[in-house]
């Protein structure tokens, strides 16, 4: 087992009604003004926002709004909330909906902590400083943004998508009632259950040895989230389903499945942040449609690994190599993603890359042959244009 830092400083208000003590738990951050951000429209006909609305009212904090986020958040946007948020002197950050939203509010939040453009910080130019203090009133179990210390946005100049972690974004609360999930369009909550198993499965495909224990927890919270994902797909009403899979969303991608790894492979993101970037696809699906193809393009450089994968998760029967047990498991991974809806190559999400598309994702994939990717097998620009290529 590998040396780590296990650090999860959110405090989690996990169940039924637990939106309703909002205004009490920001009561409890000392703050002056609220920023309440939220995406396009869900919880405005959901409901939660005017709920929402009435609990911070109940606690007497004082509040502005912005609304707007859209799936792969904008840079304007977040602009538009640091010159809002100084003009009202707000010093804390509400964010009431999915990994888009969250990662938004964090981004405002690293402007208004920080001078300068907040893009440096994504961009890799710089590193924070500091963020405002966010909280999360959570509606869709599936970036783990809830817990996590990312936040990854989209640069409308040039269609960049690029992630940024520090510790400063992790939210001081995240209040997680699984029942607002239900209001969720199918395809969303495939979405993110799959992006939800990634987060875990990125964190599974390393070289370390001895990981008993991590390795048992992600190999169980795979297992759970693919068990209560096909039960959403016919009973979308099923609280303990979504509470699930809503726990399982946070735990997966708050760092505890990558204790003692070696940080893990993080390929499949990187290929699928430029294809959300390009073609605004939703994230769980963009990453669904590529992980067959990176699978059969790496797994030669860890055929151990996936076969552990195969049989563990997958439950198929070994084959007496580990290559064959390895490709048994990643066939069987497609069929979970068909059950569920869920593309298993560029085309099901409905894009046609052309020769020039797929030339320009992995130039951006490469920061224009500036990076390798991945650790289960380091992959340069040749290599991430192939895997789209056999992906499409
Ligand atoms: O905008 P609204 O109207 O709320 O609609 C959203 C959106 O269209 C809808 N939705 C959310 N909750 C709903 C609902 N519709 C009905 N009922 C509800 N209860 O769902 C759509 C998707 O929302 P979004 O926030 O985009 O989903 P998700 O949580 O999957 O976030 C995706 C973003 O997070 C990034 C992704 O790249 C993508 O940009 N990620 C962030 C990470 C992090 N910060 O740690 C890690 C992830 O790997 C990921 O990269
Ligand atoms: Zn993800």
């Amino acid at each position: 087992m590998e040396n780590f830092q296990y650090y999860t400083p959110t405090k989690v208000v996990f169940g039924r009604g637990t939106e309703e003590q909002t205004g009490q738990l920001v009561r409890e951050q000392g703050c002056r003004k609220v920023l309440v951000h939220y995406g396009s429209g869900s919880v405005v006909r959901s409901g939660l926002l005017e709920r929402v609305y009435h609990s911070l009212d109940d606690a007497g904090i004082p509040y502005v709004s912005l609304g707007g986020v859209v799936p792969n958040p904008r840079l304007s946007l977040v602009y538009e909330g640091i010159e809002l948020c100084k003009k009202e002197n707000v010093d804390f950050i509400l964010a009431v909906g999915g990994g888009s939203v969250i990662d938004s509010a964090k981004a405002i939040g690293y402007g208004l902590a920080n001078d300068g453009d907040v893009w440096d910080f994504y961009d890799g130019k710089r590193t924070a400083q500091g963020c405002l203090p966010i909280g999360v009133i959570l509606t869709i179990a599936a970036a783990g943004s809830e817990m996590s210390d990312s936040s990854v946005i989209t640069n409308e100049n040039g269609w960049l998508k690029r992630g940024y972690s520090s510790n400063y974004g992790r939210a001081r609360f995240a209040v997680m009632n699984p029942e607002l999930t239900m209001t969720l369009p199918k395809y969303q909550t495939a979405s993110g259950c799959v992006d939800i198993m990634m987060h875990t499965m990125e964190r599974y495909f390393n070289h370390c040895s001895n990981m008993e224990m991590t390795d048992g927890i992600s190999e169980h919270l795979i297992r759970t989230v693919m068990k209560n994902a096909k039960i959403l797909m016919t009973e979308p009403d099923n609280y303990d389903a979504r509470a699930e899979v809503m726990w399982a969303g946070s735990l997966s991608h708050n760092g505890l499945t990558g204790c003692g790894t070696d940080g893990g492979d993080w390929a499949s993101h990187q290929l699928e942040h430029e294809l959300g970037g390009m073609f605004d696809v939703a994230h769980g699906a963009g990453l669904a449609a590529v992980w067959g193809s990176w699978a059969r393009y790496v797994m030669d450089a860890a055929p151990q690994r996936f076969a552990k994968f195969a049989v563990n998760v997958m439950g198929v029967e070994p084959e007496t190599d580990d290559s064959a047990t390895a490709l048994k498991g990643i066939r069987a991974m497609e069929d979970f993603y068909r059950e569920i809806d869920m593309p298993v190559c560029i085309r099901d999400l409905g894009i046609e890359p052309s020769e020039d598309q797929l030339q320009e994702l992995a130039e951006k994939c490469s920061h224009f042959g500036g990076r390798t990717i991945g650790c289960i097998k380091k992959l340069d620009k040749e290599d991430m244009y192939q895997i789209y290529k056999n992906a499409r």
